[in-house]
């Protein structure tokens, strides 16, 4: 099977389209053909191993994953003896990183916890894109954000997988929804509905004396004390990610604000794949839809991961696995 590999960290051109063996799946394995992956930030992090902290986890010196992705849909090929929960056949998708990655080939073998049925309605590059933006979306939003109906909701870092998934979800508890990003994004982002604009490079959202109920941060571009500003009186600052010199200071100073203040910060760790059946019912019901930059081929990954990593991407960057 063709696979992107690398084997020592660099810029996204170390990847090579290789020939490999195609894998045999374990007991709770399945083997899955992968008709769409997708590029996420732990794809553009992995790959440079950058930053550096990431090592850690990745593999302090080499990379310990030799194929990166870690979004799929696909069509299961073969089953590991104790695999319960499909069929040869089923079509599928879900967020694999729990239990490796390997999106960037042909083929996986992955636990079958890490997938669920694709509805049929759902196309392979669409059902690729959900996984794990819309879960940082829905965790961010409703599990820790607890988002009430009509409230005024501001998402920083909109125009991206989560922020494009927070609108649809916010909107169903009909809330006001601004969001902040730059570039060609804005467009795209009053086209899906977003209530209010802001282009970060030219306004800061919070000096600009506007307060709200509830922010859901994709980047953690600004400072604790500059998001409390910006937060209503029982207001809750929700972050998935971003840089870590702002979010050690906010994991710090986190107790101390719910001790002096009824406003909260929040820092969200991911589970993935928890709820992505409701997702996928939401997806059935016209609810949510995924925004796709691309499809991009297997072979254009690495230009692919360049225009990810440099943010000029809107919503979900897909690749379609169409290798002759
Ligand atoms: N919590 C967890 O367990 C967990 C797990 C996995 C991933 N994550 C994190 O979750 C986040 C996922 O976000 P995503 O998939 O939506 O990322 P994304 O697609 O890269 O979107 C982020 C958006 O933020 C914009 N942005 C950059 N700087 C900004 C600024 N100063 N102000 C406002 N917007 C800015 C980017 O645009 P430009 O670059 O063009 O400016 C981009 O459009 C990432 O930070 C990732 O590391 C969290």
């Amino acid at each position: 099977m063709k696979a992107l590999v690398f084997t020592k960290y660099g810029s996204p051109e170390i990847l090579q389209l290789r020939e490999i063996d195609k894998p045999t799946p374990k007991e709770n394995e399945v083997l899955v053909k992968i008709h769409a992956t997708a590029v996420n930030d732990y794809d553009w992090s992995m790959i440079r191993g950058k930053p550096y902290l990431y090592r850690l986890l990745f593999g302090l010196l080499k990379p310990k994953h030799q194929i990166p992705g870690m979004e799929l849909s696909g069509i299961i090929e073969a089953l590991g003896t104790n695999v319960e929960s499909f069929k040869v056949g089923d079509a599928v998708y879900g967020d694999i990183s729990t239990y490796g990655f390997g999106g960037f080939a042909e083929y996986v073998c992955i636990n079958e916890k890490a997938l669920v049925i694709k509805p049929d309605k759902m196309s392979f590059e669409e059902a690729t894109a959900i996984p794990h933006a819309s879960a940082l979306a829905l965790q961010g939003l409703v599990d820790t954000g607890d988002i009430k109906k009509g409230q005024k909701v501001l998402i920083n870092g909109a125009g991206g997988g989560m922020g494009t998934f927070g609108l649809q979800i916010a909107k169903l508890y009909d809330a006001e929804v601004t969001g902040v990003d730059t570039g060609d994004k804005l467009k795209m982002m009053t086209e899906i509905g977003f209530d209010h604009i802001i282009d970060y490079k030219k306004e800061d959202f919070t000096k600009n004396g506007q307060i709200y109920d509830l922010i859901l941060d994709a980047k953690t571009t600004r400072s604790t004390f500059d998001y409390l500003r910006a937060l209503s009186s029982k207001g809750k600052y929700v972050t998935v990610g971003g840089y870590l010199n702002r979010l050690f200071p906010m994991f710090l100073l986190k107790p101390w604000i719910s001790i002096f203040s009824k406003k909260r910060i929040h820092i969200v760790a991911l589970k993935p794949n928890k709820d992505l059946n409701y997702i996928s019912e939401l997806f059935e019901a016209g609810k949510i839809r995924p925004v796709i930059d691309g499809p991009f081929n297997l072979t254009e990954v690495p230009e692919a991961l360049q225009y990810f990593g440099e943010g000029r991407h809107q919503g979900k960057v897909v690749i379609v696995n169409n290798t002759p």
